[in-house]
């Protein structure tokens, strides 16, 4: 590959964010995290922040730690060092995070705005308290349910609060009745959204590749997520699908009061949507900045040579790789 690839400016290349953007509070801050597996470092002290309202890219070449990131954000790991800070309401509550950290405990704050300190909790805990969704890298839908259903498995929670935690509660409570409703409800209006309604009552596994992966977003969606992680959520999409979905994201990241850290090889898709990129090598971030700035670094454009040509050779004209 040539380092052209970064120098031209894709078709339909986002603008830099708007300035009230810029300035917007940050949502997640991961501060010196690394994750070792043995003698394996593959995070080395990572420090970034991805503000409130942003598409941040995290990208790299493969193996370089990026996924291990995001487990680590989400509670799937629990980093060898480091501390990743959510905040949610009311920005003021951040002036809380160093009484929080020598504090030893999980948040802080009030129905104004919360923090939490993600390294502390558990996986389910990142999902329900901080509210932090994923996609993984390989498609998890559950294949035999409609996709209707695994839509409304996202609405567990809520449907769990109103039967009361009992049997009795789900077969016989009007608050059930109405949470199952409002529960169909909203996963109809997701599926409108991605264009699947039509396909509501099909087995999830029967749908082309390209709507499954939408499925699986509008189902980290159901549970009104304040971040939403995406691990290459363009994996396997042809052109016409990669570009659906970046304006899929779009429109999340505009109507909803969700962030996206995104992870994505394919930098048509990077380029074109995102706020921010930070990029990593061998654990380590070698670049943060707009999309415009990283093009345009030496470090970055090293890091990429020696990655197949393929992942970036039409990066530069805005199709899919
Ligand atoms: N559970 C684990 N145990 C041991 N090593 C791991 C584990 N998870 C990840 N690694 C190693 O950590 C490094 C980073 O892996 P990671 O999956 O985070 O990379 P990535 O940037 O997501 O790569 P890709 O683009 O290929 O998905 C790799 O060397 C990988 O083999
Ligand atoms: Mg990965």
């Amino acid at each position: 590959m040539s380092a052209a690839v970064f120098e031209s400016e894709p078709a339909g290349a986002q603008a830099t964010p708007k300035p009230e953007r810029r300035n917007a509070p940050a949502v997640l801050r991961v501060d010196h995290l690394t994750m070792r597996f043995g003698g394996l470092v593959a995070v080395k002290d990572l420090s970034f922040a991805a503000r409130r309202g942003d598409i941040t890219a995290l990208i790299g070449p493969n193996g370089a730690g990026k996924t291990t990131v995001f487990n680590c954000i989400t509670g799937f790991y629990k980093p060898s060092e480091g501390r990743i800070a959510l905040q949610f309401g009311d920005p003021e509550v951040w002036s809380e995070i160093e009484r929080l950290t020598e504090r030893g405990t999980r948040s802080a704050g009030d129905q104004k705005g919360m923090l939490f300190l993600l390294e502390r909790m558990p996986d389910y805990l990142v999902t329900q308290k901080a509210r932090v969704a994923r996609t993984f890298q390989n498609i998890r839908l559950f294949p035999g349910m409609t996709v209707l259903e695994n839509l409304l498995v996202a609405h567990h929670n809520a449907l769990m609060r109103a039967s009361g935690f009992t049997v009795i509660g789900a077969l016989g409570l009007r608050s059930y009745r109405q949470a199952e409703r409002a529960a169909v409800e909203h996963a109809r209006d997701w599926l409108e959204q991605i264009g699947l309604l039509d396909r509501a009552d099909d087995p999830a596994g029967e749908l082309p590749y390209g709507a499954q992966r939408r499925l699986e977003i509008a189902r980290a969606m159901c549970t009104n997520p304040i971040l939403l992680c995406l691990d290459e959520p363009a994996a396997g999409l042809n052109p016409h699908e990669s570009a659906e979905l970046g304006n899929y994201l779009h429109a999340i990241r505009d109507e909803h009061a969700t962030s996206i850290l995104l992870i994505e090889h394919d930098m048509s898709v990077v380029m074109r949507i995102s706020d921010h990129i930070v990029v990593l090598d061998h654990g380590e971030r070698i670049a943060d900045g707009t999309p415009q700035e990283i093009r345009h670094d030496p470090k970055v454009i090293a890091a990429y040579l020696g990655v197949e040509e393929e992942h970036f050779s039409q990066a530069g004209s805005g199709a899919s790789a």
